[in-house]
């Protein structure tokens, strides 16, 4: 048996509740943004996250409302993606609280920052892996905003890197998942796609 659910007939909540249980697990970005005098560096967590293309490389995040980070990205055009590694999880948590607009996460949660290369916005010094972005588009959808961002730059710790190539047994990536579930990679296993050429007939019946 499978039990229906209608957004229409449910609340924005619940449906919202449903969406981020099943929608999981998703990648956690960390967002630093710079105000446009530069006088308050922001930092927020934001797990609608993803690829969005991969030549120009370009990375997508989804803002729920308007929040600093999208009024900082609207205004300077520029934000950083910082990698969330299960070691920093109380201090990403601590940057989601809802302080006061300008005042600075970086500085209210205790995290040290470090210059970006190509962009304004700071970088977590001690997050294994920043992507600096420059503002693709937005496009609004109803209650939220998604924030495409061209990638003009990326940093990446040597120490979560195997043979030049960063290995997720190093860099020990946070997800989120629904309610306030978070999450850490557990069983990786390797299978390679197969090509037509190989196809040997259903998993199921091999
Ligand atoms: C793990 C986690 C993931 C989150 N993901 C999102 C998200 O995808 N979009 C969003 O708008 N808010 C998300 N939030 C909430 C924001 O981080 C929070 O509203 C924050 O205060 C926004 O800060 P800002 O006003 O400085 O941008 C998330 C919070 C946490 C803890």
């Amino acid at each position: 048996m499978r039990i229906d659910f209608d957004p229409a007939a449910m609340s924005r909540n619940e449906f919202y509740k449903l969406l981020t249980a099943v929608v999981v697990p998703r990648p956690i970005a960390w967002i630093s943004t710079i105000s446009p005098d530069c006088a308050s560096a922001n930092l927020a967590p934001h797990s609608f996250f993803s690829i969005a293309s991969v030549a120009p490389p370009v990375v997508q995040f989804s803002s729920v409302g308007r929040k600093d980070t999208l009024r900082n990205v609207e205004a300077t055009g520029q934000f950083v993606v910082n990698f969330s590694p299960a070691g920093l999880m109380a201090q990403i948590n601590d940057t989601g609280a809802d302080f006061p607009h300008g005042m600075s996460e970086f500085e209210a949660a205790g995290i040290e920052s470090e210059p970006s290369l190509r962009v304004k916005p700071l970088r977590v010094a001690a997050s294994p892996v920043a992507l600096e972005c420059e503002v693709h588009s937005t496009v609004g959808i109803g209650d939220s905003t998604v924030v495409f961002g061209r990638v003009v730059h990326a940093v990446v710790s040597q120490d979560v890197l195997v043979d030049g190539h960063p290995e997720v047994s190093r860099l020990k990536p946070l997800s989120r998942m629904g309610k306030n579930e978070w999450a850490t990679v557990g069983d990786v296993r390797d299978l390679a796609r197969i090509p037509y050429a190989d196809w040997q007939g259903p998993a199921g019946d091999r």
